[in-house]
């Protein structure tokens, strides 16, 4: 699991005037822990598993601008982006995937069809259809799951990989609007950053 704040999301912030943050696959919150001191507007996550969505529930109870969903993510996205206005700017942190390492005890991952275990592709065609993209940082984890390359941390369990046109996707979708990157370190991410804050520049 890469961790968010491995990126500089202090200055990524501030360099894109980011204002929201969406993440898919709360887990154990952690990620939304670590930049609670941003004061993003809002923080909206979303998980599948209610085991761990009642803990996250729990953990950011005291915090208004924090709204968890229990759900898949690419169901429950439209409404999570409802009621952010396109003229805002939202960092997401697309980071969910449904292996045994991330299931509580006792529950079992079986017969999934595989793209429900890697979402990360419906995810990004909802978004696009429900929202314009141009002024949003996106950080996809976990690549490795995905592609073969030479990850920092690579898979230790090739089986869980999933062969998908997921880059062909990604550059096909986003590479009018954002730079598209694949950063080795860690996991793995897609690192897509709008152009459009570089038009004086490139
Ligand atoms: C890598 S963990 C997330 C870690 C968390 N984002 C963080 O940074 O601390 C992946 C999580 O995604 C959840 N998940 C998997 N598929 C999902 C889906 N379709 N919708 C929502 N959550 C999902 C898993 O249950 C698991 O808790």
């Amino acid at each position: 699991m890469g961790l968010l704040v491995n990126y500089n999301i202090r200055r990524l912030k501030e360099f894109y005037s980011l204002t929201h943050f969406v993440e898919t696959g709360t887990f154990k919150g952690k990620s939304i822990c670590d930049i609670l001191e941003l004061d993003f507007i809002s923080y909206s996550t979303v998980e599948i598993i209610p085991t761990w969505y009642q803990q996250a529930g729990t953990r950011f109870f005291l915090y208004p601008n924090v709204k968890c969903y229990l759900g898949d993510s690419v169901e429950t996205l439209p409404e999570m982006l409802e009621p952010i206005p396109d003229n805002e700017h939202i960092l997401f942190w697309l980071d969910a995937h449904l292996i045994n390492e991330y299931t509580p005890e006792n529950s079992e991952v079986e017969n999934i069809e595989e793209v429900n275990i890697f979402p990360l592709k419906r995810e990004l065609t909802v978004i696009l259809e429900n929202r314009d993209v141009v002024n949003d940082v996106f950080i996809c984890d976990d690549v490795r799951m995905y592609l073969n390359m030479p990850f920092e941390s690579p898979l230790p369990d090739k089986s869980s990989r999933c062969y998908s046109d997921i880059y062909n996707f990604i550059i096909s979708k986003f590479s009018e609007t954002h730079f598209v990157a694949v950063d080795l370190r860690y996991d793995g991410s897609f690192i897509m950053l709008p152009k459009k804050f570089f038009n004086n520049i490139l």
